[in-house]
């Protein structure tokens, strides 16, 4: 039980998150062997070179978080076409003092839901583009650009009967993935 370790990280601060409520549901139709935890990214500091040899303690919790990690599923909406600036920031804290970074080597997945048609597509591309440098491998398929309708999740939060097979295979691809490159 528990034996993969994985930390959630998602995009949103909004109480009623789409993407919140995305990364509860699909953490359901994983195995127990994997144990998943979100990480609180909501406080804090604005990232700020000058701090890099003091880290704040929210920052220091962040780091110990992903380290004891095996693997991080990134759930993120699309703000401007890119990825919120609330994200950016907990990645950049992270990833510093250069040569110190919580990411590397931890493999990756990357989902995101979105009102709009096309899913989060551009903010997943882009966050595929800064996983890169963090040297995640990251998951390429089943790539997961969601649309929120009516009947995405059930009044329990659970995964629609229209959505549930697809995102069932995401994260069975997801595990495999994890299995692969967890060190
Ligand atoms: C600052 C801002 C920019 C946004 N830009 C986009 C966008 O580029 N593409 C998109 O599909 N939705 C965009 N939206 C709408 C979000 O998809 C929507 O607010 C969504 O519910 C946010 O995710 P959440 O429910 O997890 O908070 C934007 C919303 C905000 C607040």
């Amino acid at each position: 039980m528990g034996k993969y370790r994985i930390a959630v990280v998602v995009g949103s601060l909004r109480r009623e998150s789409f993407n919140r409520k995305l990364a509860d549901a699909i953490v359901k139709l994983a195995p127990p062997e994997l144990a998943f935890t979100r990480l609180e990214i909501g406080d804090l500091p604005l990232y700020n070179q000058d701090d890099d040899a003091n880290q704040a303690e929210p920052v220091r919790r962040l780091k110990g978080e992903l380290k004891a990690a095996q693997g991080v599923l990134f759930v993120t909406p699309e703000y401007n076409r890119s990825i919120p600036g609330v994200l950016k920031n907990a990645i950049d804290h992270a990833s510093r003092p250069h040569g110190q970074s919580a990411w590397a080597g931890k493999p990756a997945g990357v989902l995101g839901v979105s009102p709009g048609a096309t899913g989060t597509s551009m903010a997943q591309q882009h966050l595929r583009n800064v996983l890169a440098t963090l040297d995640m491998p990251t998951m390429g398929q089943p790539e997961a650009f969601i649309q929120a309708k009516d009947g995405l999740f059930d009044a329990a939060g659970n995964l629609g009967a229209a959505s549930k097979p697809f995102l069932q295979g995401w994260m069975d691809r997801y595990v495999a993935w994890v299995k692969k490159h967890a060190d």
